[in-house]
């Protein structure tokens, strides 16, 4: 319409400033348009009674013409209040508070440049914060918003983290084709960052892990009190060391494989509050028999990453001596997965390989007011030997031998514990001496 009814507006320039068609804007009076970069269609034209009436005959006095509440402008524009939400100033017709209706130095003759424009009437809080986003910093406020009206809230010009990935189109890409993507960057990027500028790096809107507790609630008092806390909770990048924030191929928004997890910062000797611990994934390469659940690559059946109440963040209790009194309870660990009976019943024909005939070895060791825990024998990672025996066992300042040997129907060993004795599974119920065993030795 605007484009039919002025399709080549005359520029007063051109004509020279006595030729001005209204004779309004000469070179002495109101000569200050035509200096302007950006004139307004209209005043180039030389048109001032679209806008202004003479309020009588002979009198210098040009009053806007009214509009009976609508602004002018829609004489000639089209309406700029459609969309469900709609710019304070714009519903109340306050054209001119942005633009100037005559010509500015700005491009559609605002009457200030980027920011500046929007800080006439906001708080200029957006672009002096310690970590100020890109478009921000350089005043395109319009980069997302729309001056006038749109349908998304704080009129966006597209709903959602669709704003953010008009530019950030890695990470569009990456929402794309991942396997998961964390809920909240599927809906509203600002769930975390601002868009304008926070004191935190990446303009978070809080430092992590306060920024994931404001929805991960159980974690925060989970992490706040335990116990055991774990290192990787605590230091570097907190929870974003294991997780990604934004997109994963892997469940719970791991960044890798669960274990790869843990052996890319278990590859060395880790100081601890209770000692050093040893390079984990050099163990497991040195020791090749591993346990079903490592065989799983599941550190989270016994751990829990973010820290626990026990010892070295065991998900369940593990005795860290190497004498208990016997109780379920202290064992609730192996017995998560494994059935006490293989420890309770004193007489059994199946529920344990570590018997003598029919005598539960298992009950002899451990069934007992002075019990061993599983750690006198057992390794609970990974060994080198059959059902994961241990070469030796801390005890005191000493490294107790173990010297185990799978026999094919028992075992025997020559432990730091006892005279060497072997066990036969379907012999008496008489322990014998490892000279008598050679004989059936696998
Ligand atoms: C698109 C509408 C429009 C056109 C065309 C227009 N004006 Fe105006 N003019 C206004 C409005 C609206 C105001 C009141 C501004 C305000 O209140 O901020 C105004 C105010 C003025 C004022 C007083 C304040 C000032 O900015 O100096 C003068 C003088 C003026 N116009 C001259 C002219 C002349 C001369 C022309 C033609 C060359 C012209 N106008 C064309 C809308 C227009
Ligand atoms: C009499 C008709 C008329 C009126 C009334 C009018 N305009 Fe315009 N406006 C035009 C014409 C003609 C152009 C130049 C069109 C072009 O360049 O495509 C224009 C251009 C503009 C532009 C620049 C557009 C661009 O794409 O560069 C803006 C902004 C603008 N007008 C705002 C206003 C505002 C605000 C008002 C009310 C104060 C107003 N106009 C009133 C006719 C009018
Ligand atoms: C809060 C400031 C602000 C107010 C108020 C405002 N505008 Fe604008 N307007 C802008 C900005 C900034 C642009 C340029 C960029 C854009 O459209 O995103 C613009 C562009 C325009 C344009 C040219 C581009 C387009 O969208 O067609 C027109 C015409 C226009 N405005 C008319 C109006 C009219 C009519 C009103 C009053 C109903 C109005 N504006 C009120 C800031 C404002
Ligand atoms: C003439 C004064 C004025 C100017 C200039 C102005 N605004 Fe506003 N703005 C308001 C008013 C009044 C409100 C409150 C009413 C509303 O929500 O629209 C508002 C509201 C907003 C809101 C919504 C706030 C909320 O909490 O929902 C945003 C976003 C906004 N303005 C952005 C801008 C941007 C970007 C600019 C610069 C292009 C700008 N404003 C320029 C007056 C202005
Ligand atoms: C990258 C896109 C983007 C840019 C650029 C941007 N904003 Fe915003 N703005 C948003 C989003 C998204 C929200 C909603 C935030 C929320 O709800 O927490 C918002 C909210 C606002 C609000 C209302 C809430 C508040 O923080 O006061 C105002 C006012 C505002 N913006 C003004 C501005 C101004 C002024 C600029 C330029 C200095 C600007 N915005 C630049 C996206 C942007
Ligand atoms: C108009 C384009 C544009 C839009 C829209 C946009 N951004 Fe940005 N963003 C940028 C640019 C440019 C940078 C600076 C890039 C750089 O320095 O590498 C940036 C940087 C960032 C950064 C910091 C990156 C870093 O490595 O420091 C974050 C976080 C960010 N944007 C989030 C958002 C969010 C959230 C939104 C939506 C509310 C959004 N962006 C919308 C252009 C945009
Ligand atoms: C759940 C919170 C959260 C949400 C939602 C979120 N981010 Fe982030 N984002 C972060 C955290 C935390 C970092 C810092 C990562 C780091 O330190 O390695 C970050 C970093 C970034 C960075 C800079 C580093 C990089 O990965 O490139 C960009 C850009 C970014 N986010 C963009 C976005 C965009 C775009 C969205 C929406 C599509 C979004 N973010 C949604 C939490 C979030
Ligand atoms: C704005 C809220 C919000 C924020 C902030 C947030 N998350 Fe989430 N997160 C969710 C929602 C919603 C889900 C999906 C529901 C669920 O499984 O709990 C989710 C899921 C997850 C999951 C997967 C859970 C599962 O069972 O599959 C992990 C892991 C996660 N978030 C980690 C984080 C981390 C780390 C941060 C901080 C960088 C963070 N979240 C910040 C809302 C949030
Ligand atoms: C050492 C790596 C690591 C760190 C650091 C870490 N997580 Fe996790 N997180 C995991 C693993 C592994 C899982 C999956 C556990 C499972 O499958 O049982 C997980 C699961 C989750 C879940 C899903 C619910 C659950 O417990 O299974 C949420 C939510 C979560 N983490 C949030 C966080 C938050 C918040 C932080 C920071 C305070 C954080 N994580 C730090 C490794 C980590
Ligand atoms: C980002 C590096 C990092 C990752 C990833 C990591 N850890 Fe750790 N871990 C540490 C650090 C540092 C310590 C020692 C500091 C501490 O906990 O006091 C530690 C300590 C431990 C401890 C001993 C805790 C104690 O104090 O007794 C265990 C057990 C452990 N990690 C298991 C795991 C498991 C299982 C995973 C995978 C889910 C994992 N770690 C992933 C850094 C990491
Ligand atoms: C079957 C349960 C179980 C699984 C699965 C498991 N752990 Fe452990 N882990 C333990 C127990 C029990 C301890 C305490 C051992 C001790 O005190 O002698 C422990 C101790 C640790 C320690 C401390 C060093 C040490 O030897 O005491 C680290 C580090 C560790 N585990 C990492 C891992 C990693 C990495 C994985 C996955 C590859 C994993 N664990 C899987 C039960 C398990
Ligand atoms: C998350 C479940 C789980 C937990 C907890 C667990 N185990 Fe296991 N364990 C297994 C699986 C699975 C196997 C392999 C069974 C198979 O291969 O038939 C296994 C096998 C064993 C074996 C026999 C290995 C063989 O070669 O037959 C021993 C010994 C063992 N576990 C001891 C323990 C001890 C001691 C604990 C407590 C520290 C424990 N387990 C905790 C799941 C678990
Ligand atoms: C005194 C040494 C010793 C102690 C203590 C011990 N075990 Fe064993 N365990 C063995 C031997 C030896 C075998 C191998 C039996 C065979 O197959 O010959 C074994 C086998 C196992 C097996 C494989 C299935 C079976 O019973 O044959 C599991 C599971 C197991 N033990 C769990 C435990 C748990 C849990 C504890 C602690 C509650 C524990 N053990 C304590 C020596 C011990």
């Amino acid at each position: 319409m605007v484009a039919a009814l002025f399709a080549n507006p005359p520029s007063p320039l051109a004509k020279g400033p006595d030729k001005v068609g209204t004779e309004c804007a000469t070179a002495t009076c109101h000569a200050n348009f035509a200096k302007k970069a950006h004139v307004h269609g209209p005043v180039a034209g030389g048109e001032c009674e679209p806008c202004h009436v003479q309020k009588g005959a002979g009198l210098h006095e040009f009053k806007p013409r009214p509009q009976g509440g609508d602004p002018i402008c829609y004489d000639c524009h089209d309406r700029k209040d459609q969309g469900k939400v709609v710019h304070g100033p714009v519903s109340e017709g306050g054209c001119t508070d942005c633009h100037d209706p005559h010509a500015s130095d700005f491009e559609y003759q605002l009457v200030a440049d980027g920011a500046a424009l929007c800080v006439n009437c906001h708080e200029d809080d957006k672009t002096t914060q310690k970590h100020v986003h890109g478009p921000v910093a350089v005043g395109e406020c319009i980069a997302c918003h729309d001056p006038h009206s749109s349908n998304n809230e704080v009129r966006l010009k597209k709903p959602g983290s669709e704003m953010c990935l008009e530019c950030h189109e890695d990470k569009k890409e990456a929402m794309a084709s991942a396997a998961h993507v964390h809920p909240p960057v599927k809906e509203k990027c600002w769930s975390c960052h601002s868009p304008h500028g926070t004191a935190y790096e990446f303009q978070l809107l809080d430092e992590v892990p306060k920024l994931c507790f404001r929805c991960h609630k159980d974690k925060a008092k989970q992490i706040e009190n335990v116990k055991t806390p774990h290192g990787a909770v605590t230091t570097g990048k907190r929870c974003v060391n294991c997780h990604d924030p934004h997109t994963s191929e892997f469940p719970k928004q791991l960044k890798m494989a669960p274990m790869d997890l843990c052996l890319s910062c278990h590859d060395k000797q880790v100081e601890t509050p209770s000692g050093a611990i040893p390079d984990m994934k050099k163990w497991f390469a040195d020791h090749a028999d591993h346990h079903g659940p490592i065989r799983d690559k599941d550190c989270s059946a016994c751990h829990d990453p973010h820290g626990s109440d026990n010892l070295r963040i065991l998900k369940r209790a593990f005795p860290p001596e190497f004498y208990a009194p016997f109780d379920p309870q202290n064992y609730a660990l192996c017995f998560g997965c494994h059935s006490p009976k293989l420890v309770e019943d004193p007489q059994t024909s199946s529920l344990t390989g570590f018997r003598d005939g029919t005598k539960n070895l298992h009950y002899v060791h451990v069934h007992q007011q002075k019990g061993r825990t599983c750690r006198a024998c057992h390794e609970v990672h990974a060994s080198a030997h059959p059902k994961h025996i241990r070469d030796s066992v801390p005890f005191g300042s000493w490294e107790l031998p173990i010297a185990f040997e799978k026999l094919d129907d028992g075992g025997q060993c020559a432990p730091g514990c006892h005279v060497p004795r072997a066990y036969h599974n379907d012999g008496e119920q008489k322990q014998t001496t490892p000279a008598e065993a050679g004989a059936k030795k696998k």
